[in-house]
């Protein structure tokens, strides 16, 4: 398919396993991509060249500014950012510092806001539209056992979806947020056991856990033409370990 031929796409946290497999779906299918991360891994990224894979750190609004600048020049505009940087923080509230719970926060929650700020400056003056796709978490809705900082950052994640959407619909851009379950990538992986895995993959009616690719084919879906009366949702991509 090539649904987005001439489409300028921004990935932020494209170097990660879900937002790499994002970037490398949207380059397949015609779209030129820039990736922003704090980690520009370039091996992490497949078709994305070199030169489009910028350094960006969230918690640094001049660093967004700088990649953004950047990333607005190369692809000389934006119509499609995606949100898919974040950090996963575990431990309980009881012991939760105000450190991590600003970290948590300034990355997953004001550092979607800083890079649709960005974007949808961009998108305005543009006068074409555009779609912002937010990836937040499953935890947002289910609370997250032992990760109450997280959950937390990720529900902030929605209520600023739906409220882009409310803003911004009137310049024709659709804002919608993804809620993925437990989808095996480097997030977790240094605390993750097998017991882990076979436990999470009977939560799913499908008895499995998903892949970076289940995520990204919606976001894409989301993104396209396709997506086109779609805002202002936050959807499940969890094979069905929460249906509410
Ligand atoms: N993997 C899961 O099970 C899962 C489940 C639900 C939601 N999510 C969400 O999906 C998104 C992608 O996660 P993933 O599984 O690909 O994890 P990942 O760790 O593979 O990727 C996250 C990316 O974010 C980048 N990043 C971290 N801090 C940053 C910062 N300060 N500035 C810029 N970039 C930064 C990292 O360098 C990394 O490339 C995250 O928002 C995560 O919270 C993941």
């Amino acid at each position: 398919m090539s649904r987005f031929v001439g489409a300028r796409v921004v990935v932020v946290g494209g170097a990660g396993g879900i937002g790499g497999r994002i970037a490398e779906r949207f380059t397949e299918e015609g779209a030129s991509t820039v990736v922003l991360d704090l980690a520009p891994r370039t091996e992490a990224v497949v078709g994305v060249p070199a030169p489009r894979i910028l350094p960006c750190d969230l918690v640094d609004a001049a660093t967004v500014e700088t990649a953004f600048d950047r990333a607005l020049a190369e692809l000389g505009g934006v119509d499609v950012l995606v949100n898919s940087a974040g950090i996963l923080a575990r431990g309980s509230l009881l012991e939760l510092t105000a450190d991590r719970w600003d970290l948590v926060m300034n990355v997953n929650a004001r550092g979607t806001l800083l890079a649709m700020q960005h974007a949808a400056r961009a998108m305005i003056a543009q006068g074409e539209g555009g779609s912002i796709v937010n990836i937040a978490s499953m935890a947002a809705k289910a609370g997250g056992n032992d990760e109450g900082a997280y959950a937390a950052s990720k529900g902030a994640v929605v209520a600023l979806t739906r409220a882009a959407a409310l803003e911004w619909g009137e310049h024709q851009i659709r804002v919608n947020a993804l809620l993925p379950g437990y989808v095996l990538t480097d997030m977790g992986a240094d605390t993750r056991t097998p017991e882990d895995v076979a436990a999470w993959s009977k939560k799913s009616p499908l008895g499995r856990l998903g892949t970076p690719d289940d995520v990204a084919g919606f976001a894409l879906f989301l993104a396209s033409r396709d997506g086109s009366y779609l805002t202002g949702q936050a959807f499940n991509v969890t094979g069905g370990m929460i249906m509410h």
